[in-house]
């Protein structure tokens, strides 16, 4: 039996359950080392499309595939056994009509074994996610800062600076929430329009540059840890420098190399370390 077989993975009804309580923590993940990583600690595990531009080094994450999302969501998942992971569909896997996203979102569901997946949008998506929870598939949302609609927002800007746009904001929390989503992530918003979203819905609020009165934050790992160094948005604290210990850690080894410090008689097979060949019984 496996030593994993003991530990219950976190259900979608035990992050609802979560609304107006301790808050949930969520960080994204793209990879089986990673998710290792992050599954003892935290609710949630998201496979983000952030992926297409921390791992593939893409400017937005307009160019992520299904495909993608598919391969990164099998290896989070594989590599987990508590988070409850949720997959993000990627830009125009969703948007033609609620079938396509239904045959979009049952592939990644069927192929990665996640609990949910992440859609983008408000009151524009509301029909589509009613269509997939009837249909089986939990749909956490996404609202305020929509990434795949960088090019229509002008930029990754914050939003809701003017009283139509926060309200805007608000109907499509409203929408998505109505529609049936388990959870929803607000995005980019200024504070009063978190909190107030946060307040109004039944459903946990996921905050991402939002609001401290949301029922969860999430960041994308690789910026909290200093790991994704193109650009760094307001909202992100970094709670380490991984990437100037990898700069080091890479400096070292290749001095290593050069000056033939590394390998060392301990790094090779058969040859005498301390009196005895690598393999002998000691005596
Ligand atoms: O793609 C992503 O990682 C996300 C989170 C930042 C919310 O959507």
């Amino acid at each position: 039996m496996s030593v994993t077989a003991d530990i219950k993975r976190i259900t979608i009804h035990d992050i609802r359950q979560r609304k107006g309580k301790t808050p949930l923590v969520v960080l994204t993940a793209y990879t089986a080392p990673m998710a290792r990583f992050l599954d003892p600690v935290v609710d949630m595990i998201l496979v983000g499309d952030s992926l297409g531009m921390v791992i593939y080094g893409l400017e937005t994450t307009l160019g992520v595939t299904l495909e993608m999302m598919i391969a990164h969501g099998a290896a989070v998942v594989r590599a987990s056994c508590r988070a409850c992971v949720i997959i993000d569909m990627p830009f125009g896997s969703s948007q033609e009509s609620p079938e396509a996203a239904f045959r979009a979102a049952a592939r990644v569901m069927a192929t990665t074994g996640c609990a949910g997946v992440k859609l983008e949008g408000g009151r524009e998506m509301a029909e589509t996610i009613a269509f997939l929870v009837r249909r089986g598939i939990p749909v956490l949302g996404h609202v305020g800062l929509l990434p795949q609609s960088v090019h229509a927002l002008g930029g990754f800007r914050a939003q809701g600076r003017d009283e139509a746009t926060a309200a805007a904001i608000l109907a499509d929390a409203n929408a998505v929430a109505e529609a049936g989503a388990f959870a929803v992530v607000v995005e980019g918003v200024m504070e009063p329009i978190g909190r107030r979203i946060t307040e109004n819905l039944a459903i946990p609020t996921i905050g991402i540059g939002a609001s401290p009165a949301c029922d969860g934050q999430v960041l994308v790992t690789d910026d909290m840890l200093g790991l994704f160094n193109t650009f760094q948005p307001r909202f992100v604290k970094r709670f380490a420098n991984l990437g100037v210990a990898v700069q080091e850690a890479v400096t070292a080894y290749a001095e290593a190399v050069r000056t033939r410090a590394f390998p060392g008689p301990e790094h090779c097979f058969g040859v005498k370390v301390g009196g005895k060949r690598e393999g002998e019984p000691s005596p």
